[in-house]
């Protein structure tokens, strides 16, 4: 295969983007009154509407062509079906088959997996009907009010977003914590809100060997101890998720207390597994399977909708529009929803460790960008803080804006608010103001001629900013699993036509490996001098204060 950048289908681009590149968006609305229904597209509840992109038919045409240069289709085939299509770890991607709700079979290695999936599926429900039943009691009889998930990236950003996103389904006397940060403060300032009495560990891993989830599960387990001052009790209130079993068991949980999930889960794809076991004890198994429906459906919209009408395949095709013929460096993703707060976060790992890559499948250094800088805020908070830049600022930000059409909470004056600043936002970035238009804005106020020719050119605004706007019916377990679903499916889209496998994270390891070789430095007191002279002098400077009589608050 060509290079990229060499194809046909992205040398027609290149040439459509420098006739179309100074066209304003403004005028393209003016000049199709059914722009907004040529360019929206729906499944079930979910709208998305695309129209205030920097497209026209022919943009869509050369991007559909791209997506077929690069096999989009054949590739998805491939990874539904089990194919080991990560190649570095030589894994199958097959987070699909934990939501895939039909009867059929997906077979990795000649083996369908989907009698464990709902082998699992069965145990998570048992396990948290009887959690949220009160049949299952602490060590000395009482019920379990708060669970505590301890896990880091993927073991703790999805089950994160979602327990926030569906607060509002909770059972009312059930609260759910998580523990990520190695830094003690996140565990510490946790345990000082919680009984052991009446809490439930959920130590999720994917590996068990992480060092920060493992450092503190271990100090929760002290914790624990320390208070409770019987091993056993440790059973009723310590379960885990993870695939390596045998570690789980090592660390003192009971077997019958583990939840199995598979090394074709990857990390950050694995909420649909048991490492949503956290969402299915805080709001119940029938939303975390209401969660996968969604996803479901998301999944089959995919694999069944022509590229044209697809909505995953078009929001990738438009990142890639924007990132390497615009030259966009990162994408705002704003929920106007505050339960959706944790969306970017969420999102950040799925794009930025999926597609963060500059070598090719082929092992060849990539000439072209790949995957963006993924950032964002719940609307409003955002306007109040970054939106000036988004607006003003001399760089090309295309953003996503999702929005309930209908709010969970009462104060309907709230949601009609929060519905107009979302739309207003939308507007705004695609209309802009152009010079003629603020002078005539500040005559009409009673400007003074002098006061007119400092401040205007400082309210101009060139607009022409991109944007998608998703609108759901109402935030729901169902509607959530389909708009992650989608933004799953849209990052491999966006990796298979950058040609990197979105599946493996070794920038990730080199890291942790380091840390490794540095936490020996210090943990001793003599001066080092084997790293570079930064990290030496800041090694010795910290060691310098810790040694010398500073002291620490500590668990052990
Ligand atoms: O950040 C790297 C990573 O490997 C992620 O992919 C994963 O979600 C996270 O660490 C946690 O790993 P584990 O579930 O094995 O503790």
């Amino acid at each position: 295969m060509k290079n990229l950048t060499e194809s046909s289908a992205w040398l027609a681009l290149k040439e459509h983007f420098n006739e179309v590149k100074d066209v304003h968006m403004k005028d393209l609305f003016a000049e199709d009154s059914e722009r907004f229904e040529n360019f929206s597209v729906s499944l079930n509840d979910i709208l998305f509407d695309y129209s205030k992109n920097r497209i026209n038919e022919n943009t869509m045409a050369l991007l559909f062509d791209l997506a077929r240069q690069s096999h989009i289709e054949q590739w998805r085939d491939k990874m539904f079906s089990g194919e080991a299509i990560n190649i570095t770890e030589k894994r199958s991607v097959l987070h699909t088959a934990l939501r895939n709700r039909s009867s059929q079979s997906v077979n990795v290695d000649n083996q369908d997996v989907m009698p464990k999936v709902k082998s699992v599926l069965k145990q998570m429900r048992a396990f948290s009907d009887q959690v949220r039943s009160g049949q299952w009691r602490g060590y000395n009889g009482h019920r379990i009010k708060s669970v505590v998930n301890i896990g880091i990236g993927g073991s703790d950003l999805g089950p994160h977003v979602i327990c926030d996103a569906l607060k509002s389904y909770a059972q009312h006397d059930l609260n759910a914590y998580f523990v990520s940060n190695v830094d003690s403060s996140h565990l510490l300032e946790t345990l000082k809100q919680i009984d052991p009495e009446t809490t439930l560990f959920i130590i999720a891993s994917k590996t068990f060997t992480t060092q920060e989830t493992m450092l503190n599960a271990f100090s929760a387990r002290k914790w624990f101890l320390d208070q409770v001052g019987d091993e056993k009790a440790i059973e009723k209130h310590f379960v885990a998720v993870t695939t390596n079993i045998e570690l789980a068991t090592e660390f003192g949980i009971n077997k019958a207390n583990t939840f199995a999930f598979w090394d074709w889960v990857g990390g950050r794809y694995s909420l649909w597994s048991a490492i949503g076991l956290t969402i299915a004890v805080y709001l119940g198994m029938d939303h975390f399977e209401a969660l996968l429906e969604g996803a479901d459906e998301m999944d089959q919209h995919f694999q069944d909708v022509p590229l044209e009408e697809n909505i995953p395949v078009i929001m990738a095709l438009l990142g890639v529009w924007y990132n390497n013929f615009f030259a966009a460096k990162s994408y705002a993703v704003i929920p106007y929803s505050q339960y959706l707060d944790r969306l970017p976060a969420f999102l950040q790992q799925l794009d930025m460790e999926s597609n963060g890559k500059t070598v090719d499948r082929n092992g060849q250094r990539v000439n072209y960008q790949t995957g963006p800088i993924i950032w964002g805020q719940a609307g409003t908070n955002g306007q109040h803080a970054f939106f000036q830049l988004i607006h003003q600022g001399s760089q090309l930000i295309p953003t996503d804006f999702l929005i309930p059409a209908l709010s969970h909470q009462a104060l309907s004056t709230h949601h009609r608010v929060l519905f107009s600043n979302c739309l207003a936002q939308t507007k705004a970035l695609m209309l802009g103001k152009n010079h003629a238009e603020v002078l005539a804005e500040m005559k009409q106020q009673g400007i003074d001629e002098q006061t007119i020719e400092n401040i205007l050119p400082h309210r101009v605004f060139e607009g022409n900013k991109p944007s998608n706007t998703i609108v759901f019916e109402r935030l729901t377990p169902k509607t959530l699993g389909s708009i992650l679903a989608m933004y799953e499916h849209k990052v491999f889209v966006q990796g298979i036509i950058w040609n990197i496998n979105s599946f493996d994270q070794w920038g990730v390891e080199y890291g942790k490996v380091l840390a490794g070789q540095i936490l020996v430095d210090l943990s001793q007191e003599a001066k080092v001098d084997n790293h570079d002279s930064s990290t030496n002098g800041l090694i010795n400077h910290r060691n310098n204060i810790y040694y010398n009589g500073r002291e620490e608050t500590t668990l052990d």
